[in-house]
């Protein structure tokens, strides 16, 4: 039987950073009609309630539906040390990171994590998610295994680390990285809603050898996306250079292993310089912004301006836990706060486009996710814009759509998700 749900309704006809922010399109009594998994119409609710008079009306009164959130670069592992207090990148991997990255050795607690992770998404409102997992293949297991049982769209590979710059206990070796991504890929990739990521953690994790296994098998995978992290704090770059005294830049340490290409993802990518922002554009890489966690470790100012009117592709991301919330609100309200810092207010159909769509084209999934619009995939976030004192108060006033959206991006957090609905079903709330 299809669905028909009615709100206000944001949804998007180009991105904004392009067209402006006409290229949202806001109905304030708006519907969306879904069935078997998918949007098939949205437009004005008296319409659609003509059209489809047999169809179970949900009705979210004064409530925006949009398109769920897609958190394009995340780490589930990482659940559990979320706002781990006093460190820079290198040391809070050593200190935070690696020893409890060791603990997913048990596929049992790989699995409590991944489910622990999951609810506290969902309830963030984040329908899709692009995760690190750690160097054991059973956390990719453990990912996969529980965003399947949800009949969520998601996204992981096994983190590879082969260098002695890693502990011991988290290292794999060049062959068996390449072994065990390939097993993993042939087992997940595009199983139900399901991509495998091949993830060289990044270039100072790994030998030469095991970035060329990875690029290797990328050219055998090209349907794969591929994820790593590039240029998030100087004192990296210097030790990047170290490493690989031959190379140009970060980057060409991907590039000259076959890690740099459409298709592929890269991390935080704030202190870039002039070739390597050329060579991204070229090759139409996706840069994945992640707000909280370049000011919670202290990385840096990410060039959302200059790369966005540049033409670069670029996607939102928490980057649980070096980010410091599940939240794409509170990560929204972030590359605002960041932005302004470079002189770029950015506008709040930007942000939300970045949340979601962007998201989701960064990710080369913006024909299935993060849009209302017939034939997409039915991952739908509820928000009540009014979710507590200080917004309600904020948005009584509100003249516009925008006024009305901006103190929930600012201050919302997720009492301001009233229900998720996941590939056509509610997930949570009513
Ligand atoms: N660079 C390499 N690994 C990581 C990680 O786990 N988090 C962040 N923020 N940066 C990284
Ligand atoms: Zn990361």
């Amino acid at each position: 039987m299809a669905d028909l749900i009615l709100g206000q309704t944001l949804s998007f006809t180009a991105d904004p950073f392009a067209a402006g922010p006409g290229a949202a399109r806001h109905e304030s009594h708006g519907a969306v009609l879904v069935e078997g998994g998918l949007i098939r119409a949205t437009g004005p609710a008296d319409a659609l309630r003509k059209a489809h008079p047999q169809a179970r009306v949900t009705d979210y009164g004064r409530a925006l539906i949009s398109a769920g959130f897609v958190d394009a670069h995340v780490h589930y592992p990482q659940t559990a040390i979320i706002a781990s207090w006093g460190k820079r990148l290198i040391d809070w991997l050593n200190t935070y990171t690696f020893p409890e990255e060791m603990r997913f050795a048990d596929p049992a607690y790989a699995a409590a994590v991944a489910a622990r992770y999951f609810d506290l998404t969902l309830a963030n409102g984040t329908t899709t998610a692009c995760s690190y997992t750690t160097i054991h293949p059973a956390s990719v297991d453990a990912f996969f295994a529980e965003a399947q049982a949800r009949g969520l769209r998601a996204l992981a590979g096994k983190t590879c680390m082969d260098r002695d710059t890693a502990p011991a206990r988290l290292r794999d070796t060049a062959q068996s990285a390449y072994d065990d991504s390939r097993a993993l890929l042939e087992k997940w990739h595009g199983v139900d809603r399901l991509s495998y990521v091949i993830t060289p953690r990044f270039s100072p994790t790994s030998t030469p050898d095991q970035l060329a296994a990875l690029g290797a098998l990328w050219a055998e995978h090209p349907e794969c996306l591929m994820q790593t992290h590039l240029s998030e704090q100087v004192d990296e770059i210097a030790w990047v250079k170290s490493l690989y005294p031959s190379a140009r830049d970060y980057l060409d340490t991907y590039e000259t292993h076959g890690l740099l290409g459409t298709g592929g993802l890269y991390g935080h990518a704030i202190h870039l310089e002039p070739r390597e922002v050329d060579r991204l554009k070229e090759v139409d890489g996706s840069l994945i912004h992640c707000p909280t966690s370049n000011t919670f470790i202290g990385s840096g100012l990410f060039d959302m301006g200059g790369l966005t009117a540049a033409g670069h592709r670029v996607g939102l991301a928490t980057d649980t836990g070096g980010g410091s919330s599940f939240s794409m609100l509170r990560t929204m309200a972030a590359a605002y706060e960041v932005a302004q810092l470079r002189g770029r207010a950015l506008h709040p159909a930007e942000l939300w486009w970045l949340a979601t769509q962007g998201a989701a084209r960064a990710l080369h999934l913006d024909d299935r996710i993060g849009n209302l619009a017939p034939g997409m995939e039915a991952d739908l976030v509820v928000l009540d814009l009014a979710s507590t004192p200080a917004i309600a108060q904020a948005t009584a006033r509100a003249e516009t759509v925008w006024e009305a959206l901006f103190p929930t991006i600012m201050m919302g957090d997720d009492r301001a998700v009233q229900a998720v609905w996941v590939g056509g079903k509610v997930a949570r709330g009513r």
